[in-house]
């Protein structure tokens, strides 16, 4: 890692317009740098500034951070919240009339819903969850959902109730939602009959009864089932109720339940390079600061905004920039359940300018597709409302970064690359948009109180321009707490012995430019960037290995100019080397196994079959010789550790 050099070199800036800088939250270099040094010379008192000026607590903390057994950290502990009341009751004086949300559903309907109107329907819900199915507070709920306004309405009942939620994203198999409510050990799921997606109907309740029927999730009681296409699906009188009835007769007022500021808001599964998904899970009060600083801080949030985040609920995005952080704030905001395709690639356009966004906030994956659609498209589409531009979830290639500044932004509204994760729970390295000169390409510097650095192996900060390790030196409030149910995990992965336990190690490589810029380039290890979606190699694999065909896999990602990646997986079946027609098919069964086992989006775009694969002496698969093999590049790499080098030759040929 620590010879790897940027290979990226961008000397291009854009300084935030005069305009933007006198009505940034943060306009001048001077403020940044009084909070950076207020952060350094007191950081529990900086933070402990910004959690009260910023948090309503119920019963304030008189503890600030923590550290007694590290890296099991504790931030604002015998504070009491309720993230919900910080999101909806707070208004309820001061704006109740607002509109909250813009839903626009896949087909075009509009519906809008006021800060006063979310706030009774949440506590219908929460008042049916608790009283009507005595869901406690502790107890997990798996959220299993489409785009909607029951999405958020459901995510926040949990939160008033003090229920710990775990959205599983839409587009997940059965396996894997099964996986994570057995992990979790959930007692109630929330899902829709359906939801609709690109014209298409996505049957969730289906999966819900097919994950629910594989054994194992024997812990669910109830099944909240919102109706939303109408379509006929089984409800099974024991265990499964509408989201109507279940709320029809309650009261639409709930007082809610406070919670200490650790306790878990939510647990959302990551996927990793080894091993299952992992159950990061985050606290009530420090990961609420961050969600409400960042809309200020990143977002330069103001009252008239339209703030719209395109993440699907599933997604850490979605919680910190759906769910929780412009509600927090009190912000309008849209949701939209469908895909930027449909019914063509007008419409991310369109509802920008339908809808009068002010800030938006996408993915490079998304960018990248829309380009290739129409260039020139934005164009066609008065999109003078906005005023600030957001990306997040990979780097983002200059060339898209300045199309977005140029033909989204009309050259006027500064870019937030946000550098973040599942596991920090908001921003970490993005810029101030009224402040930081932005270079396409770099998420630029670290906020205010996160403490970033780029090591080498040794733990040693490397020097400006060359890259290395991502490392977060010092806990801070929004920071993941565990891995559900496995604290030995969360030490290992995050906190690792290499760095004496005291780093928070990111899993990113990072470079570092003469003027201090972050310059992200990928995960460290094998985790594959798919139309924006971060997925493990080991999960894929281990899928393939459970079909009965399949003795060993490998996967890999292949540079896609609109995906991101495209997966390769190199596959030694059971039997005999397949030939022809027979390796076609074997190929176009295992794909199919995949997208079964885990959702379309993990389907090997490319199956290639051997003998054998690439193995170290002592057994591990090297990936980066794959790598080089799926992008049909000559191997230059070291292959002096490889057992078995003639793989290599073979690999090559045959497809
Ligand atoms: O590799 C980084 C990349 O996405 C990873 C985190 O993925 P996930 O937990 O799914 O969260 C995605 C949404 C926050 C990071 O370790 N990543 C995220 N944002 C950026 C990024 N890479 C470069 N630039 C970014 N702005």
């Amino acid at each position: 890692m620590s010879t790897i050099e940027s290979i990226l070199t961008e000397n291009r800036i854009f300084k935030p317009s005069q305009n933007f800088t006198e009505q940034a939250n943060l306009s001048e270099w001077q403020e940044y740098k009084k909070l950076l040094t207020e952060a350094d010379s007191d950081y529990e008192g900086f933070w402990a500034r910004m959690a009260t000026e910023n948090i309503d607590w119920n019963k304030p903390f008189s503890k600030i951070l923590n550290s007694d057994n590290p890296p099991f950290f504790r931030w604002f502990e015998d504070g009491e919240l309720n993230v919900s009341w910080n999101c909806l009751d707070r208004h309820l004086t001061t704006q109740p009339n607002k509109v909250a949300i813009i839903f626009e559903s896949d087909d075009g309907n509009v519906t809008r819903i006021t800060y006063k109107q979310l706030y009774h329907r949440v506590c219908q819900l929460s008042n049916g969850l608790s009283k009507e199915l005595k869901i406690l507070p502790g107890d997990r709920v798996i959220i299993y959902m489409p785009m909607s306004i029951e999405a958020v309405v459901a995510m926040q009942a949990c939160a008033r109730i003090g229920a710990t939620h775990s959205v599983v994203f839409g587009g997940f198999s059965a396996k894997s939602l099964q996986d994570r409510i057995i992990d979790a050990g959930a007692n109630c799921v929330i899902t829709a009959d359906g939801g609709i997606r690109n014209g298409k109907e996505v049957f969730l309740k289906n999966t819900v009864d097919e994950a629910l029927g594989s054994g194992g999730c024997e812990c669910v009681k109830h099944v909240v089932v919102y109706q939303r296409t109408k379509s006929t699906i089984n409800m099974d009188t024991k265990k499964d109720i509408w989201m109507h009835d279940l709320v029809q007769n309650q009261p639409d007022v709930s007082n809610p339940v406070w919670v200490s500021s650790e306790h878990p808001l939510f647990i959302l599964y990551t996927s990793g390079s080894t091993g299952k998904p992992k159950g990061v899970q985050h606290s009530s009060g420090g990961y609420l600061l961050q969600a409400q600083l960042t809309m200020k801080w990143s977002f330069d949030y103001k009252q008239k905004d339209i703030f719209w985040c395109t993440a699907d609920v599933g997604w850490v995005t979605g919680h910190t920039y759906i769910a929780y952080g412009p509600l927090a704030v009190g912000a309008t905001q849209v949701i939209f359940e469908g895909v930027p395709t449909y019914p063509d690639a007008n419409r991310f356009w369109q509802m920008i300018a339908n809808h009068s966004v002010t800030v938006f906030y996408t993915a490079p994956t998304a960018i990248r597709s829309l380009i290739k659609l129409g260039k020139d498209l934005p164009k066609q589409h008065n999109l003078t409302s906005l005023r600030l531009l957001g990306s997040v979830g990979e780097p983002i290639n200059p060339e898209a970064w300045v199309w977005y500044h140029s033909t989204v932004g009309s050259g006027k509204c500064p870019i937030v690359d946000t550098w973040w994760q599942t596991e920090t729970g908001g921003h970490m390295i993005t810029p101030l948009p009224g402040i930081t000169p932005l270079k396409p390409g770099s998420c630029t510097l670290p906020l205010p109180g996160i403490v970033a650095d780029v090591v080498d192996e040794s733990g040693e900060s490397v020097e400006k321009g060359k890259g290395g390790i991502l490392v977060i030196k010092k806990p801070w409030p929004s920071m993941i707490r565990n891995i559900w149910g496995d604290p030995e995990r969360f030490k290992k992965t995050y906190f690792p012995d290499d760095f004496d336990g005291k780093y928070y190690l990111a899993g990113d490589g990072a470079n570092r430019d003469a003027d201090g810029y972050y310059w992200i380039m990928g995960r460290i290890d094998d985790v594959l960037v798919v139309s924006g979606h971060n997925l493990g190699t080991m999960e894929i694999e281990s899928a393939l290995v459970a079909h009965p065909l399949v003795a060993e896999a490998a996967v890999v990602g292949k540079p896609d100019n609109v995906k991101g990646e495209t997966i390769v997986a190199f596959v030694v079946l059971q039997g005999d080397l397949p030939i022809g027609d027979e390796s076609d098919q074997t190929a176009q069964i295992l794909r199919n196994w995949v997208t079964k086992q885990i959702g379309p989006v993990a389907k090997p775009e490319e199956i290639r079959f051997g003998d054998n694969l690439p193995k170290t002496r002592s057994g591990k698969i090297m990936r980066r010789l794959l790598r080089s093999i799926a992008k049909d590049e000559e191997i230059t790499q070291d292959t002096s550790t490889l057992e078995n080098p003639s793989i290599l030759e073979q690999l090559k040929k045959v497809r």
